[in-house]
């Protein structure tokens, strides 16, 4: 029987779309800073565009508008602990200090990540409670290692190989 929807009954169905883990990053003048996000996805080939949904609360959020750029941080297996750093409401400059980053493209990328991408940002478009962010890819990187996981509201990681 289908239950009538709600959001806890909503954040139960989606939790079962297995993603990975992001860490959105901007620096710019609103400050430097970030946040754990699985909202996101490829967009578009030509042009390149990824798409991020920021809760309109998200801290991150300003700091990206005022930035004009983002990065997007795919986390690897055994970054369980950054991402819970960038999940927290630590004041935002100390979450970028906590970990190692570099600068690329005008945007922080943290050491170790699976893969990332620096996105120049194209649209804000507002969806409910949640601003759905357009950016176009301005650079992107391979890492090593197995991707973090997420699904229904926990950390995972790739079963090993047979
Ligand atoms: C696995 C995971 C996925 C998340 N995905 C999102 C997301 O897609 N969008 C979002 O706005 N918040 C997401 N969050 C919550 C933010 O990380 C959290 O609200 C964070 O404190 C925001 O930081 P900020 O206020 O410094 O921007 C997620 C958290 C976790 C643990």
């Amino acid at each position: 029987m289908a239950a009538q929807p709600d959001p806890e009954h909503f954040r139960e169905v989606f939790g079962r779309f297995a993603t990975g883990v992001a860490v959105i990053t901007g620096a710019g003048p609103a400050g430097a800073g970030g946040m754990t996000a699985n909202a996101l996805c490829s967009l578009s080939l030509e042009p390149l565009l990824v798409l991020v949904c920021f809760a309109n609360q998200a801290r991150t959020l300003p700091i990206v508008r005022e930035a004009g750029r983002f990065g997007i941080n795919l986390l690897a297996a055994g970054q369980e602990e950054l991402a819970g750093v960038f999940a927290s409401k630590l004041p935002e400059a100390e979450k970028l200090q906590a970990v190692a980053h570099q600068l690329v493209a005008g945007v922080p990328i943290v050491t170790g990540a699976h893969a990332w991408a620096a996105c120049e940002l194209r649209e804000l478009i507002a969806g409910g409670d949640h601003t759905v962010a357009i950016g176009e890819v301005v650079g992107l990187g391979l890492g090593g290692g197995e991707p973090l996981l997420w699904y229904a509201g926990r950390y995972h990681s790739l079963p090993p190989h047979p």
